[in-house]
């Protein structure tokens, strides 16, 4: 019963659509008819509306930290991990867009936060290295996805590592898209309306 309501509650936490949300209360429209058509931060801040762009950051990633904090408090470490992990999925498949989220990457962050808060240093470290060298938003967060377990492993947390590796696997599914568009070269870059 207790793992039901940590991943129902998780789910239903990180499930709600903060950049579709600002942006609708916003008055800019739908905010998967522009850019990238993602919900996130990054394609947010291609409206031009960086304090938006900001905040929708700041929520998508807060959910999943309550949620594992929440969890954690009530009936664990274990709890709080899959609380979060469960807030991640709810971000990529919300059941009120019809399953269709976003990417996780500032969910991810989130979940960083609740359950090994330092590692969140060692995510904005890649991410901000890899920003300034290349501009690519999604290439940042691929990196730094792919460094967070390998981080958490050498730390001495293997479970946290796994459900991150895994985690780390599902965005990067969803990321297919910018990977195509990376290997062709026509990815936009940050900042850019793309
Ligand atoms: O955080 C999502 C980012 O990695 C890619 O976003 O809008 O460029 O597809 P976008």
């Amino acid at each position: 019963m207790q793992a039901v309501t940590v991943l129902v509650g998780g789910y239903l936490l990180g499930s709600i659509p903060f950049g579709y949300l600002i942006t609708r209360v916003a008055g800019l429209g739908d905010i998967r008819s522009i850019g990238s058509g993602n919900i996130g931060a990054t394609n947010v801040l291609r409206t031009g509306k960086r304090h938006l762009a900001a905040l929708t950051l700041l929520l998508d990633a807060l959910k999943a930290t309550i949620a594992a904090i929440l969890a954690a408090h009530l009936y664990g470490p274990q709890a709080g991990l899959l609380a979060g992990a469960a807030a991640f999925i709810g971000h990529l498949f919300p059941i009120w867009l019809g399953f269709k989220g976003g990417k996780g990457v500032a969910t991810y962050i989130g979940v960083l936060l609740g359950v090994a808060p330092a590692t969140v240093l060692i995510f904005a470290f890649v991410w901000l290295l890899m920003a300034r060298l290349s501009r690519y938003s999604s290439l940042s967060a691929l990196v730094a996805t792919l460094v967070i377990p390998v981080a958490l492993w050498i730390m001495g947390q293997p479970q946290i590592s796994l459900v991150m590796a895994l985690l780390t696997v599902i965005s990067w599914w969803r990321h297919k898209a910018n990977i195509e568009r990376l290997i062709r070269g026509t990815e936009s870059r940050i900042g850019e309306k793309g």
